[in-house]
């Protein structure tokens, strides 16, 4: 359940902290949260390396400078980490000590549905209130039509894919291209749309490795030389993109087949300018909820309007992946 307290009055210092997987955008989100905070004359302590900072202890003050020259930055300049001991009674137990220590009184804490979940236990154990902003490039999180880093790696996924179609076309061949997304398919069904992928493999769907060769021997039967087939990470045809790929070259032989995983460059770059508003958005969006008592909520963004949902929503529920793309893809592939 999201909470509504009576900060407006005791609200003086908030803590900010990056974890789980770091996305593009990320360093725009504590900028905003930092200046935002200083803006409403409120004291401001970055939280290093995650939820492990809070457990030792290491805070810094920030002043607006300390923010300078990142908007533009990939990763996260406070660190980043998945840590093991915040999931334990002890760990967090720490973890109040140092918000003891340094007189925090909420929590801002920017990461994915892991980050929110450790945020939500700690905040019913120790009654801190927090509050959540979406930063994983998966955009698996419920609450939000869009979470920090995702349209980054979108555009990055579209870069790497259209070069290796320039490859795939000078030498006929099928490529198998493997994105990240460990239980979603945005990234593959929308680079796989935006880079005219052949067929597009994500977890929410089976597609089943024998309706896999009809489509591309269909595609070869129509004339083409060269295709590209974008599979999530999560996908679960097989139990690879190798094992893909193997099948498929074992069935149709005359195909010269190549697989190329994209891994971990996808989390990283200048996010995009979209990436950059949206985190500006948001971190001014969590400074602000702060400040009318909310807590225990996540920010996000529907239909541009800036929206608060329970933390619990955004862990349990899940992003549906857009249906229509999955249509217009397969008129488009023929
Ligand atoms: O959650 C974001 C994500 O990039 C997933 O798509 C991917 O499966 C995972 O992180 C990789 O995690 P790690 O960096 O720990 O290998």
């Amino acid at each position: 359940m999201a909470d509504r307290i009576d900060l407006m009055s005791t609200l003086k210092k908030i803590g900010v902290l990056t974890s789980g997987g770091d996305a593009p955008g990320m360093n725009a989100a504590i900028r905003a949260v930092v200046r935002s905070s200083i803006f409403y004359k409120y004291e401001c302590f970055a939280i290093h390396k995650g939820y492990q900072g809070l457990i030792d202890g290491e805070l810094t003050p920030m002043t607006p400078r300390s923010v300078n020259n990142i908007v533009n930055k990939g990763g996260t300049f406070l660190k980043s980490a998945r840590c093991l001991e915040f999931r334990t009674q002890e760990g967090r137990k720490k973890a109040y000590r140092t918000v003891q220590k340094f007189e925090l009184d909420a929590l801002v804490v920017i990461g994915g549905d892991g980050s929110f979940t450790g945020a939500m236990i700690f905040q019913k154990e120790w009654n801190v209130p927090v509050i959540g902003i979406p930063g994983t490039i998966d955009n698996d999180i419920s609450g939000t039509q869009f979470t920090l880093g995702y349209d980054t790696a979108l555009n990055t996924v579209i870069d790497a894919i259209d070069k290796i179609r320039d490859t795939a076309s000078s030498h006929n061949r099928l490529f198998f291209v493997e994105v990240m997304g460990r239980d979603a398919g945005h990234i593959a069904l929308n680079a796989g749309v935006g880079a005219g992928a052949e067929e597009i493999l994500i977890p929410e769907e089976d597609m089943g490795l024998e309706r896999l060769l009809d489509s591309l021997k269909k595609s070869e039967k129509s004339g083409k030389s060269s295709s590209i087939v974008v599979v999530a990470e999560g996908d679960k045809t097989g139990d690879n993109v190798f094992e893909i790929a193997s099948y498929v070259e074992k069935n149709m032989p005359y195909y010269d087949v190549r697989v190329s995983v994209l891994g971990h460059m996808q989390r990283g770059g200048s996010p995009s300018c979209f990436d950059r508003v949206l985190a500006s958005r948001m971190g001014v969006f969590a400074v602000e909820s702060l400040r009318n008592g909310d807590s225990n909520v996540m920010v996000g963004i529907k239909n541009d309007k800036m929206v608060l949902s329970p933390l619990e929503k955004a862990i349990k529920g899940t992003s549906k992946i857009n249906k229509e793309l999955i249509r217009v893809s397969d008129i488009l592939s023929i």
